[in-house]
């Protein structure tokens, strides 16, 4: 049985399931989400292999060959159709077209399941996504479960990765109109054991870890690379769990009655569902999400245990995130920029600017060191890449308001992640394109010979779709110095 099929047998039905990587009821063979590319607009439902099985990605990978893709629907399996769209501007505008949240790259999450490739949604900070038209989900004081498959090595700090119910006005409306999953490490509100992140309950104008609205020792840091989250709620009852996606058992963090401030018993619940964001569409979170459902009333600790050893027997495993022509850690190389104007240029840096210069063997040495860079395992993920400066060693090509800029690693978090990129076959068809770790949309891309990281398309000057898949393949030479 499949995790919808056991909340069934429960007495508590899903009535939102979520899942692109794989059908959460045994027998559901319908579409699993949808992606967009660039190229044409044209989309593609990605559907299992077969009825309760894996997504096909190779659909994917050939629908998507030689352009982008975003994912622009998550379909609701339950067949209540609480689907999840690109979300709307709420209190916060995200940052797309009229205030819309990003949508996510339909590749920044592979994995693999049993062995089969599938793809989770990789969530940078700005994106979102949200269904204010939700049905048959919690109201008021109504019982709901949610179970949500993230990877806990991927957070942040800010406000809110959360699955699950909101407010339809994207406003918030004040405390205990919301319910849903949060994880990260944000510890304005509440906060549990050591750094986080945490397994967490966004319930509105707070993040809760257990009956106080501050820190509770008993939820503990939890970060396994597939990571088992579990909010529920009921009338004074609520609890957090939690455990390792691939092994073994969840425990229970918290079960007990409301935060002991006002607001949050009774609840206010609203019933739109959300992912990625925050009640009011804070989008400042990050995480990554493969799976989760919500169910029509509060769920015993047997079934989730049962739906926790199925989610175990699916088989979540890492996969590469980088592809094309092979990188060697510690060799010297330059980024031959493939655009017709500009073949004679090179990723190279001038200062704290990374710009594209011509370069060749006549250069100074000065420039020649300028142009190349030294191939570090990536500072956030090691199996992608850091490209640290030859010319000032310690600096790292980094992206910071979507520019490529040369600093130096101060060590922290952010800058490992910004300074962290996953090379693809080239889109071109050509080379390499440089893919930022964070936001997967974005790839290094040269425009008016400065360098960013840019999406195909989007509102920014240095996004224009016009020349983005050459501006953004790159040849992968030895360097100059
Ligand atoms: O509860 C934490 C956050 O506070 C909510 O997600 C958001 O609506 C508000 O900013």
């Amino acid at each position: 049985a499949a995790p919808c099929d056991i909340y069934a047998s429960g007495g508590t039905p899903c009535i939102a399931a979520h899942g692109t990587t794989r059908a959460l009821y045994s027998t559901y063979e319908g579409p699993l989400y949808q992606v967009k590319r660039a190229s044409d607009n044209a989309v593609l439902d990605i559907s299992p292999l077969s009825a309760g099985g894996v997504a096909n990605a190779d659909t994917q990978d050939s629908f998507c060959a030689g352009t982008t893709c975003l994912i622009t629907i998550i379909y609701d399996q339950s067949g209540v159709g609480n689907h999840l769209t690109q979300a709307p501007p709420g209190y916060f505008d995200g940052p797309d077209v009229d205030g819309y949240d990003n949508l996510a790259s339909a590749i920044g999450a592979p994995v693999t399941l049993n062995g089969q490739k599938a793809y989770g949604v990789f969530i940078a900070p700005g994106t979102g996504y949200r269904n204010n038209n939700a049905v048959e989900t919690a109201i008021g004081d109504e019982p709901q479960g949610m179970y949500a498959v993230l990877d806990g090595t991927h957070y942040n700090d800010a406000c809110c990765f959360d699955y699950g119910n909101a407010e339809p006005s994207g406003l918030d409306t004040g405390n205990g109109h919301m319910e849903t999953i949060y994880f990260g490490s944000c510890s304005w509100w509440g906060s549990g054991e050591g750094v986080g992140p945490w397994i967490m309950a966004d319930l509105e104008n707070g993040l809760f870890s257990g009956v106080s609205p501050a820190n509770n020792p008993n939820d503990p840091t939890i970060n396994h690379r597939f990571t088992t989250s579990i909010v529920k709620g009921a009338p004074n009852l609520w609890a957090i769990r939690g455990g390792d996606a691939k092994d073994g058992k969840l425990s229970t963090f918290y079960e007990g009655e409301r935060p002991n401030v006002d607001g949050y018993n009774p609840m206010s619940k609203e019933g739109a569902v959300l992912l990625g964001i925050g009640g009011d569409n804070s989008n400042g979170g990050q995480g990554t999400f493969y799976e989760g459902v919500m169910t029509d009333g509060y769920p015993s600790a047997e079934i989730e245990d049962a739906v926790q050893a199925d989610i175990v027997t699916a088989g979540y495993a890492e996969t590469s995130l980088v592809s094309g022509p092979e990188l060697a850690v510690g060799s010297s190389i330059s980024f031959q920029a493939t655009t017709a104007c500009c073949t004679a240029r090179y990723l190279a840096h001038t200062g704290a600017g990374i710009n594209t210069q011509v370069v060749d063997s006549a250069s100074s040495d000065d420039l020649k060191k300028q142009a190349s860079w030294t191939v570090r395992a990536g500072l956030s993920k090691s199996d992608c890449f850091s490209f640290e400066s030859n010319h000032t060693p310690g600096s790292f090509i980094r992206h910071s308001g979507f520019s490529l800029v040369l600093n130096a690693n101060d060590g922290t978090k952010i800058f490992a992640e910004d300074a962290t990129f996953c090379p693809q076959a080239g889109l071109s068809g050509q080379g390499s394109s440089i893919r930022s770790w964070s936001h997967p949309t974005r790839y290094f891309r040269h425009f008016k010979d400065e360098g960013y990281i840019s999406s195909n398309g989007g509102v920014k000057e240095w996004d224009a779709a016009g020349a983005f898949i050459d501006d953004a393949s790159w040849i992968v030479t030895s360097g100059f110095a």
